[in-house]
């Protein structure tokens, strides 16, 4: 079992994070990997990439919207309630180097995936500039630990309460008309990846994307995961979760995420009566 040490609300209590015990993993998980959680025998298998890990105290950190029945009832666990069920780490771990000038992109949840990756790349010396983004100041999360993990930080809210009125996109223009960037990690909400990607192929800039399809096994056995990359079907949960952000088949994602969305939503609805 895997007990909750920690539970933080974050983003007016839409985002929860857990601090969970699974000393096994926080020894062998590297950045960009993910846990596929259970909360009970025959709850759903929910895939969440960590936000951190710390080998010493034997723990990892997720960090996840609530938006459908599992999240929800993930959400009501307290500290010290224990998960059934956390596997991992899966999925391949980002590929860190010294590049120079790298931009890291985050958005919603998406900017706990990115903490992890963004803090790696700078301590092997690269300059990192971070764009975030959110719907508005108050959804914004890990804005501390993301602005020490980065050279430069950028906040951008759709709504202007805080940092740049508009996209992260905007921003992004901007720091790649001024600077030699050499790379463009994207993590996010699938839109803001596939405009991130389409600005940066134009202007020849690698960019990394990290995919969250909808997973069951999480080993390559089931093929639930599967996006389109290159024209070629890929398995996001043994061929990913990162991909080239210029050939990932965006419009396709999109539709298989929103395959269940009705039954999600009537699943919720009867969780919450
Ligand atoms: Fe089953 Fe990837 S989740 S193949």
């Amino acid at each position: 079992m895997f007990k909750i040490v920690n539970r933080e609300e974050m983003a007016q209590g839409t985002i929860i994070l857990n601090e969970i015990e699974a000393p096994r993993i926080a020894r062998k998980a590297k950045p960009g990997q993910f846990v596929i959680i259970q909360s009970h025998e025959k709850g759903e298998r929910i895939p969440l990439t960590m936000a951190d890990v710390d080998p010493d105290k034997g723990t990892i950190t997720i960090i996840y919207m609530v938006v459908g029945k599992s999240t929800a009832s993930f959400s009501k666990m307290a500290v010290g309630a224990e998960y059934f069920a956390v596997i991992g780490p899966l999925g391949k771990a980002t590929h860190i180097e010294k590049r120079g000038k790298v931009v890291c992109v985050g958005g919603g949840t998406g900017i706990a995936v990115l903490h992890p990756i963004t803090r790696a790349l700078k301590e092997v010396g690269n300059h990192v500039t971070t764009i975030l983004g959110s719907r508005n100041k108050d959804l914004l999360i890990l804005e501390d630990k993301m602005k020490k993990a980065s050279d430069v930080l950028h906040i951008c809210t759709d709504d202007g309460s805080k940092g740049h009125h508009g996209f992260v996109t905007d921003v992004l223009k901007d720091v790649l008309a001024k600077d030699d960037i050499s790379l463009v990690v994207a993590i996010g909400p699938v839109p803001m990846m596939k405009f991130v990607s389409s600005i940066t192929k134009e202007k020849g800039v690698e960019t990394l994307v990290s995919l969250n399809p909808i997973m069951v096994d999480g080993t390559g056995m089931c093929g639930g995961c599967r996006v389109s990359v290159g024209g070629e079907t890929k398995f996001a949960c043994v061929d990913g979760p990162e991909f080239d952000g210029h050939k990932v088949d965006y419009d396709e994602l999109s539709k298989r995420l929103r395959a269940y969305q009705e039954d999600e939503k009537k699943s919720l609805e009867q969780f919450e009566k």
